[in-house]
């Protein structure tokens, strides 16, 4: 058993409820219309291909199960669209806030759930989802083929799984072990774990190749796997909400830039489907 599939899934829980995932993405006082629209803004200022990703007018009138749905960015969009939600999350905080934020935007087609997605079926029925949906959160439970082990469950045939994990062979894992690590290869998992979030420390972090994330999704069928997202901006600035780039993506050309992102990325994005019936759309 490897050292990440030893932690406690509570000390997983303690990292996110210490500090939810975007939850400093606004200066604003936190639960305002105001401050989660800026957390939304900012969210797909930096990471644009995430709406692309998640096709949210494609899900009008389907039930979309997200996993890992933190302070529900992607929750409040998957419902304006006029999807009926069930949004799954391991920690109280962010699913106290995301409850809220449903509030804010009067959005009542959401169902959230507080628990652990390794257990999914212990606290939501099985049921039959058209998509199941799941960005960034996979990767940091310490047993996430138990995750997939569930998502089959809650599938049927043609359910669509989009999810996003981290790549290994990506320009941010490189930052890591060059800046945290000094170069340490040998303790190239260790320096992932420990700098993958905005806050050090996360008790859990894999990380995937594209071939690997194909067997992690046992039992479904992968359509495609993109390769997406490398932060061009000086964390300093970032975290002062200004959007400075590193002197070296500055001079870069966007076509340039955009070649190294579908090779060095640090997202990998997949498309897949419970197979059983022809064609791959829950339409
Ligand atoms: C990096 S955040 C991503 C949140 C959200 N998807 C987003 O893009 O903002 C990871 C989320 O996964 C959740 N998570 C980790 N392990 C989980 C598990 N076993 N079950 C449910 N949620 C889990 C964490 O609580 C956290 O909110």
């Amino acid at each position: 058993m490897s050292q990440a599939q030893d932690i406690a899934i509570g000390a997983v829980r303690d990292f996110w409820n210490r500090r939810p995932c975007n939850i400093r993405h606004s200066p604003k006082p936190i639960g305002s219309k105001e401050y989660f629209d800026e957390v939304e803004a900012r969210k797909y200022f930096v990471e644009p291909h995430i709406p692309r990703f998640a096709e949210f007018d494609r899900w009008k009138g389907k039930r979309v199960l997200e996993i890992g749905c933190g302070i529900g960015t992607e929750t409040m969009n998957f419902a304006r669209a006029g999807a009926a939600v069930t949004a799954v999350d391991l920690s109280e905080k962010s699913i106290e806030i995301a409850r809220q934020r449903a509030s804010v935007y009067g959005l009542s087609n959401i169902q959230f759930c507080q628990g652990n997605a390794e257990e999914l079926t212990s606290f939501i029925p099985p049921g039959e989802y058209d998509l199941i949906y799941s960005f960034g959160a996979i990767h940091h439970t310490p047993h996430p083929e138990r995750v997939i082990e569930q998502l089959r469950l809650c599938s049927q045939p043609g359910t669509i799984l989009k999810i996003m994990v981290y790549q290994r062979n990506s320009w941010k894992a490189l930052q890591i072990l060059l800046h945290e690590g000094h170069g340490a290869f040998w303790r190239f998992s260790e320096l992932v774990q420990r700098h993958s979030e905005a806050q050090t420390g996360s008790p859990v972090t894999f990380i995937y190749t594209p071939d690997s994330v194909r067997d992690l999704l046992r039992g479904f069928t992968t359509d495609s796997v993109a390769i997406e997202h490398i932060f061009p901006y000086r964390i300093p600035d970032y975290l002062q909400y200004r959007y400075v780039k590193l002197w070296y993506f500055r001079y870069l050309p966007a076509p340039v830039f955009r070649g190294l992102e579908r090779r060095f990325g640090w997202h990998l994005c997949v498309n897949a489907h419970f197979p059983g019936r022809a064609g791959a759309t829950a339409d």
